[in-house]
């Protein structure tokens, strides 16, 4: 490991140890500014997992969480995958255990559940998933699954449930949820609100339903930055994790963003994804580790799935 002086030298280094290793840079919407800084592409699980899929480099430096550095090695298996922080989980992988579905599976075999898993969930989930999406596409994926199959979604309840609204479609739901954005409440949605009465809000389903419900538009974090470029708004309140008003401010800097309170604080952040720091994304491309590693047969398992939905959701 070495010792770098300054953000300026860190910046370099960086850079200088991407060419040397052939490597790539993935950044998602909640990493901390510098990172989305120097990333070669930042954006949302859906585009990270094009963007994993079509890449060329040796190394992807997955500056995420677990489960989206994990998503980019089943589909990359030849290639190095690191990742800044290994411990960089989330509340809704954890929410569903991969021997908890397979006992739930088991005991309700009557139902011939299709499993429709949301991309937020380990490798072993995905290996006994018929489909996996997004935030950015689920809608659309559920509205293709045949007619004739009950849908298990996992692991997160509320993005379930908004994808029931927005498609009719019944689903049964596993009970998870993001304890980031469950923290958003009717209260402080619509204290803030009252604070900026021309301000539209826009939200991310993995909000409950009494805060969707305060929201002009609810969607990926992708898609809020298409909806923030595009709204006649000046004021817009954004209700998600805090890294993604850095990415907005970038991409519509003639908006005045406000990041959507909790009951507890101004601002919102998602401890895993903030795990991520400029000296562990130097670390790990210098040593090469910590590396995504898995057992082949879940892999491959896992692998059906994702393709399934990257060729569905084009
Ligand atoms: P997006 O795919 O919308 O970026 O969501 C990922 C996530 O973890 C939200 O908490
Ligand atoms: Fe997981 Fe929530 Fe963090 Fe997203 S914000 S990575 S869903 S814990």
């Amino acid at each position: 490991m070495a010792t770098i002086a300054s953000p300026i030298d860190l910046e370099s280094e960086i850079k200088r140890l991407r060419k040397e290793r052939s490597a790539i840079i993935l950044a998602h919407n909640y990493q901390v500014g510098p990172i989305q800084d120097i990333a070669d592409y930042v954006g949302d699980s859906l585009g990270l997992a094009y963007k994993a899929k079509e890449t060329d480099a040796e190394v992807i430096a997955f500056c995420g969480v677990h489960f989206m550095a994990e998503t980019a090695k089943i589909i990359n298996p030849e290639k190095t995958v690191v990742l800044p922080d290994k411990d960089a989980g989330c509340s809704l992988e954890q929410a569903c255990p991969g021997p908890a579905l397979e006992r739930y599976l088991e005991e309700h075999k009557d139902k011939n559940y299709y499993v429709m898993a949301y991309i937020n969930c380990s490798a072993a989930v995905k290996a006994l998933s018929d489909l996996i999406c997004t935030s950015g596409n689920a809608v659309k994926l559920v509205e293709q699954v045949p007619k004739d199959r009950n849908i298990l979604f996992v692991p997160d309840q509320n993005l379930g449930a908004w994808v029931i609204e927005k498609t009719g479609r019944k689903m049964d739901l596993w009970e998870g949820a993001c304890y980031v954005h469950v923290e958003f409440t009717r209260d402080s949605i619509s204290g803030i609100k009252e604070e900026h009465p021309d301000a539209v809000v826009v939200a991310h389903p993995e909000c409950t339903y009494s805060v969707r419900m305060l929201a002009d538009e609810v969607c990926s974090t992708e898609k809020m930055v298409t909806f923030c470029k595009n709204s006649k708004a000046k004021n817009i309140i954004v209700v998600t994790e805090s890294g993604m008003i850095h990415r907005l401010r970038k991409e519509a800097p003639d908006k005045n963003l406000i990041a959507g309170p909790t009951d507890k604080c101004n601002c919102s952040d998602c401890r895993y994804m903030k795990m991520n720091t400029m000296e562990k994304l130097h670390d790990c491309l210098l040593n090469l580790s910590p590396q995504v590693t898995m057992d082949e047969e879940v892999r491959k398992r896992a692998e059906e799935p994702i393709l399934r939905m990257l060729e569905m959701s084009k």
